[in-house]
């Protein structure tokens, strides 16, 4: 038999309840709900809301018919995440227990299943959610949240009894003329008798043309027992590198051979790409130095916990690379969807992966179950060509000589490759990682933007004042958030021996109660929803304007709200004769005010010597800007093309109601969603940020709302997410916002 890999997401019965009965009894009552996975175990509201909500234990429960054609093949169940423990039982007999929400795990079920093929199992996983002080990254209060149930994707898997596992490919010669790939796997044996044959390593490009294959290699495995292949494919021509702006992948697929036949075959997808933290500084993509900026990213969504689906999880990815014009990631604080990091791989945004954990280090048991982490997360994510660098440290945690000699040695064993970082507060701590990887919170102006690396490789893995920085937020408060991470960014592009900055962080996150005023933290550069804030145009505009011009001003154009940076006296200023500043990518930068041209700007490349595109400071525009309060409209140009612009209107009577689907069409799943951002906007666009205005929110065709309806806008800006249902057809959203008699129609497809 050969093997088989089959969605379980669909047909799961859920009691949001414990009941040690209830893993081999029938789902009986009204307690028991259909749900599919991804799948967020306690309702949730956007804001406001306890971790509390999330602590309690829970059943999951799906019938499983015994494969056909079996025979001594082995059945595996595969959980991409389940928070927090998860006791999987087979046939009413505890199976497995996984403790710890962040890393995947597989049970070998094939002894619990009936024998005879189509006969029906019952698998029931009771998920117990709460905080448990000996699993990381629990032990002490912490900076989010970890939310609750069987939250990401599951699957079957079908092996034969002797198979291939933990496929790992390697490019050792990247830069050379031509190409080696080294790949590694295990053969086990699950037969009572030995096993003899042969493997060989196959390349194919994305568009499945064969490009390279390699001799059989003989191999042999005891009965019972493993043996580890190498194979390797050398002198490869042609073979295109890993690129940010052309991230070529292959795939690599090893085949297990018994005579000519095929007994197995694993594959991955992979690339060819050289990532080097110098010594002296400086990081190489592909032997050409990339300052690395960035975000960090937590993986929780309104409503969603961070129960969301694929489509929503490389979204991320996107909005990351495409509109806040990172190239690199931190994914903070533990291993993220694997979808998330398809995206990443596809579209070129290069990841910083760590463990889970928060600044506590707990006892034994619990440093166990880190270097677990570390181990689970290398052999899942090391075929990711996005991958440079592996966090085996605990986020600000201290120092702990033994610990993390454990955890950087583990690493290293398990991935030669790639280099271990580890996160700490400042820059005194011992280093026992390939690259100081530190979070710099000492900003202090303007002598001090940055601390001075203490060693190099030196990255900078969180940054940014912590301010309260809600579109809702004074200018004077928004302006300055803006300011602080430009001016870090520029030191970070003009200290030779820095290699990058991520940023604290790219979307507001749910976090525990004791540090949160509505559960949300405030410092995303988008909010919990990934609308923009100010603090988004700051990294969008380091893009080149050939792939997106950006020009955003940082202002609402009213009197009474009005901050900006005046360049003369080196200081933030507040009040209606602030000069105005302007994050633009572009070259030169016209302000119209009622129509006239009062000015024509160039970035403030003094002040910011090193930010490829340094902000505007639009002096010289006068008290109140103008006699009396007319349209502003600035005009972005690079070259003589005019490639940018925005407007703001001299009223106070915006009523635009703007309305977007992320996707026209998702599939028949019963599981892929998209967002729906609803903005009350002016007429240029121009969101109101201290809109409350409530809408509703129709759904008509085989998809439901995530979200409430009626709902209240935040800030002038709400989304909720459409659930695609399991039939094929056409939806129609309505949206309507009564207050302003509008009503806004938008038609998607389910396929
Ligand atoms: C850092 C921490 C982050 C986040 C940030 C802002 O110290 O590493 O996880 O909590 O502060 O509060």
């Amino acid at each position: 038999m050969l093997r088989s890999v089959t969605s379980l997401h669909r047909d799961w019965s859920f009691l949001p309840a414990d009941d040690a009965a209830r893993a081999g009894a029938r789902p009986r009552g009204r307690a028991w709900t259909a749900v599919t996975l991804p799948h967020q175990h306690a309702p949730l509201p956007a804001n406001y809301f306890s971790e509390r909500r999330s602590q309690f234990v829970s059943w999951y429960r799906r019938h499983l018919p015994t494969p056909a054609g079996l025979g001594d093949g082995r059945v595996f169940l595969d959980f991409d995440g389940v928070m927090m423990v998860a006791a999987v039982h087979v046939n009413g007999r505890l199976a497995f227990t996984h403790r710890g929400g962040y890393v995947g795990f597989s049970v070998d079920i094939t002894p619990f299943l009936r024998r005879r093929a189509g006969a029906d199992n019952v698998v029931a996983v009771r998920v117990d959610a709460r905080l448990h002080a000996d699993i990381p990254p629990c032990g002490r209060v912490m900076d989010y949240q970890t939310f609750g149930g069987m939250y990401r994707g599951a699957s079957l898997r079908v092996v034969p009894g002797c198979y291939l596992d933990e496929l790992f490919v390697r490019t050792p010669d990247a830069l050379a003329e031509r190409n080696t790939v080294l790949a590694t796997a295990t053969v086990r044996n699950t037969r009572a008798a030995d096993w003899r044959g042969a493997a060989r390593l196959e390349l194919y490009d994305l568009k499945d043309k064969r490009i390279a294959v390699s001799a059989p290699v003989s191999c042999a495995a005891p009965a019972g027992g493993t043996a580890e292949i190498a194979l390797t494919l050398e002198g490869l021509d042609g073979i295109q590198l890993w690129e940010l702006d052309d991230p070529r992948r292959y795939r690599a697929r090893v085949v297990l051979l018994d005579g000519r036949r095929t007994a197995d075959a694993v594959e991955t997808l992979f690339g060819f790409r050289e990532a080097v933290f110098t010594r002296e500084g400086p990081f190489l993509l592909n032997g050409r130095p990339l300052k690395l900026i960035g975000l960090n990213r937590h993986q929780t969504y309104p409503y969603l916990g961070a129960a969301a689906p694929a489509r929503l999880q490389r979204r991320d990815a996107d909005i990351l690379k495409y509109e806040l014009g990172c190239n690199i990631v931190r994914t903070s604080h533990y291993p993220q969807s694997p979808h998330f990091l398809d995206r990443c791989d596809e579209i070129g945004l290069l990841v910083f992966e760590e463990i889970p954990g928060w600044s506590f280090i707990g006892d034994e048991g619990w440093k166990a179950l880190a270097c677990r982490d570390v181990e689970m997360m290398i052999r899942r994510d090391r075929n990711h060509p996005s991958v440079i660098l592996w966090g085996v440290r605990i986020n600000e945690s201290a120092d702990d000589h033994d610990f993390y000699t454990r955890t950087n040695a583990l690493a290293r064993e398990l991935d030669p490759s790639r280099p271990t970082g580890g996160v700490r507060w400042g820059v005194n701590s011992e280093l026992l990682e390939d690259v100081f990887t530190a979070n710099d919170y000492a900003y202090r102006p303007p002598e001090q933007t940055i601390n001075e690396p203490p060693v190099t490789p030196y990255l900078i893995t969180e940054f940014g004042p912590l301010t309260d920085a809600r579109r809702t937020a004074h200018s004077a408060v928004l302006v300055n958030f803006a300011m602080v991470h430009a001016e870090i960014l520029n030191a970070m592009y003009g200290h030779p021996r820095v290699a990058g900055a991520i940023g604290w962080c790219a979307f507001d996150y749910h976090s525990q109660d004791w540090v949160t005023v509505d559960s949300i933290q405030p410092w995303g550069m988008c909010d919990v929803f990934r609308a923009p804030k100010l603090g988004a145009a700051v990294y969008a505009s380091q893009l080149d304007p050939a792939v997106r011009p950006v020009l955003r001003a940082a202002t609402r154009w009213k009197v009474g709200d009005q901050a900006g940076f005046d360049p003369n006296e080196a200081t933030m200023k507040a009040g209606h004769d602030a000069p105005l500043v302007v994050f633009s990518n572009c070259e030169r930068l016209r302000v119209y005010i009622g129509g006239e041209l009062r000015g024509e700007y160039t970035p403030a490349r003094d002040r910011f010597p090193y930010l490829p595109h340094p902000p505007f400071f639009c002096t010289g525009l006068g008290t109140l800007w103008g006699p009396s309060w007319q349209e502003l409209h600035l005009v972005g140009l690079v070259g003589d093309a005019v490639v940018a612009e925005q407007r703001f209107p001299a009223h106070n009577d915006a009523r635009t109601l703007a309305v977007s689907l992320d996707d026209p069409a998702l599939r028949a799943d019963g599981a892929d969603m998209t967002r729906l951002v609803i903005s009350h906007t002016d007429e240029y666009g121009n969101v109101q940020a201290h809109s409350r205005a409530a809408v509703l929110v129709d759904v008509d065709g085989p998809a439901t709302l995530i979200g409430p309806s009626p709902l209240a806008l935040a800030g002038g800006v709400a989304a909720v997410y459409l659930r695609a249902g399991d039939t094929p057809g056409r939806v129609t959203v309505t949206v309507r916002a009564p207050e302003f008699g509008v009503e806004r129609r938008l038609k998607m497809k389910i396929e």
